[in-house]
């Protein structure tokens, strides 16, 4: 059965013009830094925005998303804004070659945040590909919160690991891993999984990365006390609850699955609660 849930858009969502304060080439993505000012106030790990690609004689239709990476208050430019994109199709081309100066149409911020723990936790956080972008930022909250941050990234290749000097510094330990093994150790980033989590008795595991990276770790959490807070990244057309393109199948606590809007009841969900193997199917309706 489908039942419906109505759920409100992020309650500091805001439209608004940001400017581009910086624009740097790192590894195959874009580090793009914008000004946002006192919405910096409102941003939360796990939340994420929609920006208006195309400019303003040849916008394209849709809005395309994406994770913050991180915020900060800069005495010189005021609230600052990070994302990491990377230069995919069209729209995500387009940003990328915006220079500094250029003025973006945004919505911000959007989506649910990764729960904080309110005592210290042991947190293992799994980013896969441009996936780390949110982690470097919820590992600054984990830390100032008491936490043991460790992180594990992985990818296809070196190239598209976004690791930055800075991140390294906010986590208690980094493993790499990329397929080819031309950076770290050789696999997937879900190989060492099961063992770090009885060595470092991890409570919680955040993660941010493809879908079956997310499937692979809920599977491998099910049946553990370990909590799964997952930021999925399912494609999305509005962004903003009203297309129903971006629906994940969920279980809720009365065991009714219901198709939820990773875009507003999302991005962020309790990976053991998302039904991944009815991800993709037209789920059977009640009339
Ligand atoms: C919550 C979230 C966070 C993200 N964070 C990042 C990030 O930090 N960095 C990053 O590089 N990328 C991120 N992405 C992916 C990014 O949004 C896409 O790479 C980008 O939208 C692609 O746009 P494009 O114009 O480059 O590519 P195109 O392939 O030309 O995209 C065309 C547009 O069509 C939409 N679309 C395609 N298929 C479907 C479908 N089946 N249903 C509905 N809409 C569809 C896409 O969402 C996109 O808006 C994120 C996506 C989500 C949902
Ligand atoms: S992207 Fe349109 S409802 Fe979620």
């Amino acid at each position: 059965m489908v039942k419906e849930v109505m759920s409100q858009i992020n309650r500091s969502a805001t439209h608004m013009r940001a400017t581009i304060l910086a624009n740097k080439r790192v590894g195959q993505y874009h580090q793009i830094v914008f000004g946002i000012g006192d919405l910096v106030k409102s941003c939360r790990p796990g939340n994420f925005v929609a920006i208006s690609v195309g400019g303003d004689s040849s916008r394209m239709i849709l809005r395309r998303a994406f994770a913050i990476s991180r915020v900060s208050e800069n005495a010189s430019f005021g609230g600052t804004m990070e994302l990491i994109a990377a230069p995919h199709g069209s729209g995500s081309k387009w940003l990328c070659s915006q220079i500094e100066g250029s003025e973006v149409d945004i919505i911000l911020p959007l989506g649910t945040a990764f729960g904080i723990p309110t005592s210290p936790v042991n947190a293992l956080l799994v980013g896969g590909g441009y996936g780390s972008a949110p982690l470097f930022g919820l590992a600054e909250v984990l830390k100032a919160r008491g936490c043991k941050v460790d992180m594990l990234l992985g990818a296809s290749t070196s190239a598209k690991i976004y690791a930055p000097m800075e991140g390294k510094r906010s986590v208690n330990s980094l493993k790499i891993y990329t397929e080819d093994g031309t950076m770290g150790e050789l696999g997937r980033v879900t190989e060492p999984i099961k063992v770090l989590i009885e060595q470092k008795a991890i409570d919680v595991i955040y993660s941010c990365g493809p879908m079956g990276m997310l499937r692979a770790i809920s599977e491998l959490t099910a049946n553990t006390d370990v909590v799964h807070q997952c930021a999925v990244e399912e494609a999305m057309a509005c962004g903003i609850g009203i297309c129903m393109t971006c629906v994940l199948p969920v279980k809720g606590e009365d065991g009714q699955i219901s198709m939820l809007r990773s875009c507003i009841d999302g991005p962020v969900m309790d990976g053991s609660q998302v039904q991944w193997h009815l991800v993709g199917q037209v789920p059977e309706v009640n009339l």
